[in-house]
């Protein structure tokens, strides 16, 4: 009789757990949506859209290693550009789960839309009738913030914080061309307190574009997050977040890390060609 009991507790917790996972991987932050005339409402455009949505939906379910794809259908005035993009930590079955929700979820809050975000604490789904693809969009942005503040040293809180994002944007915009633009950093602030955060730009950006959008995200996190324990930047191309929570999968990051380092000869060698490169260019931009 007691070990049912046990079964049952056991079964509900586990229900809960899933239910409250199933939820987090399309737990909705923020929409926008630039509405279509009325004229247009049943116009191929909408056809167009209908078929972007379920291609990206199916493409979602491959084994979509980098979390992101892109896609356009039609032509001219009604062709529709898309994308969908994941947290680079979670697995394909999370961003698949997000990705397939967005595609529906996405209708139902713009039902006449021309131009629609929503974003997922999971993923980011996106169109338009503009091509917007390899492009920085820094609209519509928005901020979240967690309310506590930082009571004890905000000051040296915020400092590293500070140093902490810009540590990510450096790292997700020197990602090479076709990977994820993602990173993690972990930074402690006492014994007790670590802080935790995490950037990523949409893979099609270059890394100038990449590390131009984390730059302005991280420009908004004074106005937004100054002494909370946890904010977050978002934009259509880039985001940041942090907390004093593991917020995201340490492990699943750890796993996708490079291999171990070269030898340190290499990297000997690497930093003197670095230092001589750079001290041509100071060379070159003095003569400016
Ligand atoms: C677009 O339409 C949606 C749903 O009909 C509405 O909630 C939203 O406010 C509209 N957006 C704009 C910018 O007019
Ligand atoms: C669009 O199509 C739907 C379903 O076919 C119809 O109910 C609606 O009246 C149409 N709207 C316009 C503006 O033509
Ligand atoms: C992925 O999208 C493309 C169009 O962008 C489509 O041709 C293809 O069938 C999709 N893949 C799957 C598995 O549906
Ligand atoms: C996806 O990847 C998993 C693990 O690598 C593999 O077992 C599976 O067959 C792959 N599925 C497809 C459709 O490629
Ligand atoms: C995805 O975007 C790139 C530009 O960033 C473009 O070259 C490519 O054709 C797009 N893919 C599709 C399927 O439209
Ligand atoms: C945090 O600090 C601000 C400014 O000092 C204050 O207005 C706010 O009420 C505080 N929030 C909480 C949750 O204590
Ligand atoms: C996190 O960022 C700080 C500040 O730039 C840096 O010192 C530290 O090495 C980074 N930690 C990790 C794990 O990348």
């Amino acid at each position: 009789m007691n070990s049912l009991k046990f079964y049952v507790i056991l079964l509900s917790l586990l229900t809960l757990a899933i239910i409250t996972l199933a939820q987090e991987d399309a737990n909705y932050l923020y929409h926008n949506c630039q509405n279509a005339t009325t004229s247009t409402i049943n116009s191929t455009y909408r056809v167009n859209l209908n078929l972007l949505l379920s291609s990206l939906a199916s493409n979602a379910t491959l084994n979509n290693t980098i979390g992101f794809y892109n896609t356009s259908f039609g032509q001219s005035t009604d062709q529709v550009y898309g994308l969908f993009i994941c947290r680079g930590d979670l697995s394909n079955t999370v961003c698949q789960n997000c990705v397939t929700f967005a595609t529906k979820d996405i209708v139902q809050r713009c039902p006449v839309g021309i131009a629609s975000i929503v974003y997922y604490d999971a993923c980011i789904l996106r169109y338009s009738n503009v091509n917007f693809f390899s492009k920085v969009d820094q609209s519509p942005g928005f901020s979240l913030l967690n309310t506590q503040n930082i009571t004890t040293e905000p000051q040296r809180f915020n400092n590293l914080v500070g140093a902490a994002v810009n540590d990510l944007a450096a790292r997700a915009a020197s990602a090479p061309p076709g990977a994820k633009k993602f990173a993690v950093n972990k930074t402690s602030f006492n014994a007790f307190q670590n802080i935790y955060s995490l950037a990523q730009c949409t893979p099609d950006l270059s890394s100038s574009d990449c590390n131009r959008c984390l730059s302005a995200a991280i420009a908004g996190l004074p106005n937004c997050c100054s002494s909370k324990i946890g904010g977050r930047v978002l934009f259509p191309s880039c985001y940041i977040h942090y907390e004093i929570t593991e917020f995201y999968d340490a492990t699943a990051v750890a796993a996708e890390s490079p291999p171990p380092p070269p030898p340190s000869w290499l990297f000997l060698l690497l930093h003197l060609l670095v230092q001589r490169h750079y001290q041509k260019k100071k060379a070159v931009s003095q003569q400016f």
